[in-house]
């Protein structure tokens, strides 16, 4: 385990300009740790302010649960030296959901936390504030990966009416605020993640914004603005590959895409930019390209250019897909 150890200090060390650069875009939520490109197979660390959430890739990664508790109260050691990181989460991290119930059942243990106990973890982005969740299932309240998408969606929302579907703890909603957003409309299936979203509005007194929140399914939302002649100038969805609520009953890329693409496209006004991205292994990001051309003709559409994947994400696996086009 020393040695492992080792290796992650060693990954993290090396990439001290990169840290250094956060730094200076007051950004203290990025990924510390790659799995495999950084040494370790299965053992994805990432930082959120002062705490650091681990996932142990079941089928991944060599360790056994055991040996990964310790490994990771290794690595909360190293992050509190280099960067005053409180405490570490570790979360087994099982790719294939529909086996939860069962592992569950069987009493397998899905977290261990080292460090301190505190309440309330906040984390930073490019100066902007969230609450960060450590011990709920996937992700503490913020994808790290999607960050350049959120500060383009900053760039350019001055002025715009915004819909944000799908969208989780509010980041882009929060994003296009601070941009100066002159009204978001914040939509998912979850009541309780649009509380969250709304706390993140808060944290950032972003209370002149005209911000309305709905809970409740974003294919139904679409079709019913729709009747009602809404239009947004920009429309973001970034929707999960699957998702089964007693709201809306069950949402997949695989059936429902081209409807999200069709009703998405028909609720962007004039000029206006429809934005999406995935993170679906069975649509890249040259598929999605290519099968969304066909709904954003180039004689109305204009692509546009977005941002690449952050630093800290390079040489990882799965990238998001992501696509936007422009009203003509
Ligand atoms: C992958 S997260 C989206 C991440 C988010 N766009 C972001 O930027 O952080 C998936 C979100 O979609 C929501 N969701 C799932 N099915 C939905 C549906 N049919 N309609 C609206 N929201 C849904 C979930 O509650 C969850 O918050």
């Amino acid at each position: 385990m020393a040695s492992l150890a080792e290796t992650f200090r060693q990954a993290v060390d090396g990439r001290d300009l990169l840290w250094s650069d956060f730094e200076v875009r007051q950004t203290d939520c990025y990924r510390l740790f790659r799995g495999g490109v950084d040494g370790i197979h299965g053992w994805i660390v990432d930082r959120f302010g002062a705490l650091a959430w681990i996932q142990w890739r079941e089928g991944e990664c060599s360790l056994n649960w055991d040996q990964a508790c310790e490994l990771a109260a290794q690595c909360q050691s190293v992050l509190k030296a280099k960067f005053g990181v409180e405490a570490t989460f570790l979360k087994r991290y099982v790719a294939d959901r529909s086996r939860l119930p069962n592992l569950q059942q069987e009493g397998l243990v899905f977290e261990a936390a080292f460090g301190a106990k505190n309440e309330r973890w906040l984390g930073r982005e490019n100066g902007v504030l969230f609450k960060i969740l450590p011990t709920e299932n996937f992700s503490p309240g913020l994808f790290l990966d999607q960050r350049n998408h959120r500060d383009w969606v900053r760039n350019l929302s001055s002025g715009r009416r915004v819909l944000n579907l799908f969208a989780y703890t509010g980041a882009f909603s929060v994003f296009a605020a601070k941009g100066g957003a002159s009204e978001v409309v914040t939509v998912d299936v979850s009541k309780k993640w649009l509380e969250t979203a709304k706390e993140n509005f808060a944290l950032n007194e972003l209370h002149n914004t005209e911000h309305r929140c709905y809970a409740t399914g974003a294919l139904g939302f679409l079709q019913t603005g729709l009747k009602r002649a809404e239009h947004y100038d920009l429309v973001l969805i970034d929707p999960p590959s699957f998702s089964r609520s007693d709201r809306d009953g069950v949402f997949s890329l695989r059936e429902n895409r081209t409807e999200l693409w069709r009703l998405g496209r028909e609720s962007v006004g004039p000029k206006g930019i429809f934005f999406f991205s995935c993170n679906w292994q069975q649509l890249s990001g040259e598929s999605l390209i290519r099968e969304t051309l066909e709904w954003f003709p180039a004689s109305q559409w204009q692509k546009v250019e977005l941002p690449g994947q952050p630093n800290d994400f390079l040489q990882t696996e799965n990238p998001i897909a992501a696509v936007g086009y422009r009203r003509k």
